[in-house]
């Protein structure tokens, strides 16, 4: 029998739509918001009406994509939170309708929970190892930073999260000091590629247990900017690359750090990253050799589907509808949803 889902990605400012079929992805379309790169960061209403009028295109071109038509489909999941709620209001509304219009189950996602399963994205074509349970999942997102237990595709338990900014948002804030466009992460990682990580260093927090911090790193690093600037007012672009490689390091060691500190006390050494931190190229360079040395088996979802995609949303739908986990027709989005 060929079990074919639908998934619909709507929770920031990427309007997404993939088809997985028997558990292999066969399409996967994102069209991201030009919109909002002048205002340097998302506006949630422009994202709304963004998505409204990419979605059906999307999802046409996901379908074509696939060969598939809708009537091959057999459930649609859709990101229920969190994210920006009048973004997912736009995926859930139309996920319901056509649901209803198909006569198929509704499938509620976590956008958190999906971001973990992107590493069991894979094409049929494909070889490559999965992770086996129970792996610890480092998940690294504009909007969270956590550390996850995985013991099943839906069970999860969160050991460690940041108790105020996360990760993206340390990237996006630091770049923004440095007045490079938004999101920052990405342009933070390609000006690293030419520096030192070592010529400037800034302290690490103090933090129990599992859990992170970031937003001292963040005014150390705008005031360091700040101090840096009265001497010198082209401080920013004649150290570009060294100040983005030194601050980057900072972030990966913090990250790193709480990862090496939870496998050894855990037992644990299958280990995954995931989330849109996840495709920053020195963290995965780090990732892998810091793996090599402990004897980790490593898994990091594709570049593709680190950040926000619906991939990672039809791969959960496709493993709730295994288990019979539907939505009726009442469900609701939210803005701030758990793990
Ligand atoms: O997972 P994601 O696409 O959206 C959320 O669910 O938040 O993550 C977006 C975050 C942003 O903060 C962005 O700057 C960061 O991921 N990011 C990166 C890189 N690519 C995306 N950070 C560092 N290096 C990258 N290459
Ligand atoms: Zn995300």
């Amino acid at each position: 029998m060929i079990t074919t889902i639908l998934g619909i990605e709507t929770s920031c400012d990427d309007t997404a739509a993939a088809i997985v079929e028997n558990g292999y992805i066969i399409s996967n379309i994102i069209a991201d918001q030009e919109v909002h790169k002048s205002y340097g960061g998302v506006i949630p209403e422009l994202a709304s009406r963004a998505h409204q009028q990419n979605i059906i295109p999307v999802v046409e071109q996901a379908l074509a994509e696939s060969g598939k038509t809708r009537k091959d489909i057999n459930a649609v999941a859709f990101t229920r939170g969190p994210g920006l709620i009048g973004a997912l209001l736009v995926g859930t509304s139309f996920a319901k309708g056509l649901s209803l219009a198909l006569n198929i189950p509704l499938i509620e996602v976590n956008h958190l929970q999906a971001h973990i399963l992107s590493n069991f994205i894979i094409k049929k074509s494909e070889k490559r190892n999965l992770p086996e349970f129970p792996f610890l999942c480092l998940l690294v997102s504009g909007g969270h930073t956590q550390l996850v237990i995985v013991r099943d595709y839906l069970k999860m338990e969160i050991i460690g999260q940041t108790l105020d900014d996360a990760a993206g948002e340390a990237f996006d804030k630091c770049a923004k000091v440095l007045g490079l466009p938004y999101p920052g992460g990405p342009f933070i990682d390609k000006y690293a590629k030419k520096g030192n990580p070592h010529t400037y260093s800034f302290s690490k927090p103090d933090i129990k247990d599992y859990d992170f911090s970031f937003s001292g790193l963040k005014t150390a690093f705008l005031y360091f900017i700040r101090d840096k600037i009265k001497d010198d007012k082209n401080f920013i672009t004649s150290n570009l690359s060294n100040i983005c490689a030194s601050i980057q390091n900072s972030i990966i060691e913090i990250l790193l750090d709480k990862l090496i500190k939870a496998s050894i006390e855990k037992g644990l050494n299958e280990i995954a990253v995931a989330g849109g931190v996840s495709a920053n190229s020195e963290l995965r360079k780090r990732f892998i050799s810091e793996g090599k040395k402990r004897n980790w088996n490593v898994y990091i979802p594709e570049f593709e589907y680190s950040t926000d995609n619906a991939a990672m949303i039809a791969i959960t739908g496709y493993y709730k509808y295994l288990s019979s986990q539907f939505s009726n027709h009442y469900i609701t989005p939210v803005a701030r949803l758990k793990i």
